[in-house]
């Protein structure tokens, strides 16, 4: 546990600093309005480590960093937009201060009887890595990152809806079972969910490019009323990044677009008017988890939708390094025990529901991390893209972002009533 935590802590740092060794023009600027600078995201992760494992949450510590300098990577206090104007730490500065933190949060580790902590801001940093990609994803300019790693091939499967029969399962884990869980996939409780169909694999880009071609943008019978009024006022036609000759820009490269790939850079009301098109609807949030985690022969939990054996590169697209969702059917060793397929990574996936806390909902070290964002703001996103670590990802994590968002890597997959 306390190894794994050590191994993890650099994988993260590992990906930070490669996702931050870029010129100082392109770390300091702003690459998109909904984006901060890359140098904000890098310092904001020691900042974070320092209040949340060096200070202890205690804002009567004092930080490694002079106050007024510490409170420039408070998230709350400075919204991404007002992020560049901010007389931030710049390159050098800022990686030799969460150098800093890092050697004696390193020692702490050695001692500590809470590993909690510790778990959270490994967690929290691969987090900001995936922000991080979002950024890059938004930049315009000469590619930095190349085109990404080989992936598994596609194969032929069948597009179903699998049968999840009704009845009881066990939605969300306790700490004991998931140490590594955050507040808001706490406590583990029993709920009752109906039968109801679920696909076995996420959308793809053809599929997405058919509802296109039957005018699915331009048919208000498909969209809810929140949904077409910002359709229109955005001017939404296609997934973003996708340009008007069949191509899309991904990480600076203009490529074709791949028909098997699961589609992503959709909002929610683009998910849910696809879903409408197709005689469909999006899964809640707890048939999502349901068809990812439950062995109904078994009648308990799995740790992961194989089993529970950690993800691997036969059984799951995460990390990063691909820099792309993999095409449909490159996982059969990652089905979960209905049958369905690439749940976890590839692309979050887009649920019906909105954030709400599980009962018994206790806020963890962290308290601002999951309460502020419940209620009918925003809508939960399951699974984890390719750009999510590892370890920071599980069948109970919950993502959430605002229905209009589409910069991140948001793809969607199909349920039906029985
Ligand atoms: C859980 C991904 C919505 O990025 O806004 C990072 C994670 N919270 N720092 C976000 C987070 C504080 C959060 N999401
Ligand atoms: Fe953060």
């Amino acid at each position: 546990m306390r190894e794994d935590i050590a191994v993890d802590l650099e994988a993260a740092r590992t990906r930070t600093l490669t996702l931050t060794d870029i010129d100082e023009i392109d770390l300091t600027s702003q690459h998109h309005p909904l984006m901060g600078p890359l140098v904000w995201d890098l310092a904001h992760v020691g900042q974070q480590e320092d209040f949340w494992v060096l200070r202890g949450g205690d804002p009567r510590r004092d930080a490694v960093l002079p106050a007024e300098v510490d409170q420039l990577y408070d998230a709350f206090l400075h919204p991404r937009a007002e992020r560049p104007t901010l007389p931030l730490l710049n390159a050098r500065e800022s990686r030799a201060f969460i150098a800093g933190v890092r050697g004696r949060v390193f020692e702490r580790l050695e001692r500590a009887e809470d590993l909690f902590p510790f778990s959270m801001i490994v967690q929290h940093e691969q987090q900001h890595d995936e922000t991080m990609l979002a950024t890059h994803q938004l930049r315009d300019g000469v590619p930095l990152l190349g085109r990404g790693a080989a992936l598994p091939p596609p194969r032929d499967v069948a597009r179903d809806a699998v049968l999840i029969p009704g009845g009881e399962f066990v939605l969300g884990v306790d700490a004991d079972a998931e140490p590594a869980s955050l507040d808001n996939e706490r406590p583990a409780h029993v709920v009752d969910v109906p039968s109801f169909r679920l696909a076995r694999l996420p959308v793809t880009n053809a599929e997405w490019q058919a509802f296109i071609d039957d005018a699915g943008y331009d048919t208000r019978t498909w969209w809810s009323d929140a949904g077409w009024s910002h359709r229109v006022d955005s001017g939404l036609d296609a997934p973003m990044f996708w340009a008007k000759d069949g191509s899309r820009r991904r990480f600076g490269y203009d490529e074709d677009i791949p028909a098997d790939e699961p589609v992503q850079h959709i909002c929610f009301y683009e998910a849910e008017a696809y879903a409408a098109w197709a005689g469909a609807r999006l899964p809640t949030e707890v048939e999502w988890e349901k068809a990812c985690a439950w062995d109904p022969a078994a009648g308990r939990r799995r740790r992961w939708p194989w089993g529970d054996e950690p993800p691997t590169s036969d059984r799951a697209n995460l990390g990063g390094d691909a820099l792309r969702p993999a095409p449909v059917g490159a996982y059969p060793a990652g089905a979960s025990a209905y049958g369905v397929e690439q749940l976890i990574g590839d692309v979050w996936e887009w649920t019906a529901s909105t954030l709400s806390p599980w009962p018994g909902f206790t806020p963890m070290l962290y308290a601002t991390y999951s309460e502020p964002f419940f209620g009918p703001d925003y809508r939960v996103l399951r699974g984890g893209s390719w750009a999510v670590g590892a370890t920071s990802i599980r069948p109970s994590f919950r993502n959430w972002d605002y229905p209009i968002r589409r910069q991140i890597f948001s793809g969607l997959r199909l349920a039906w009533d029985v």
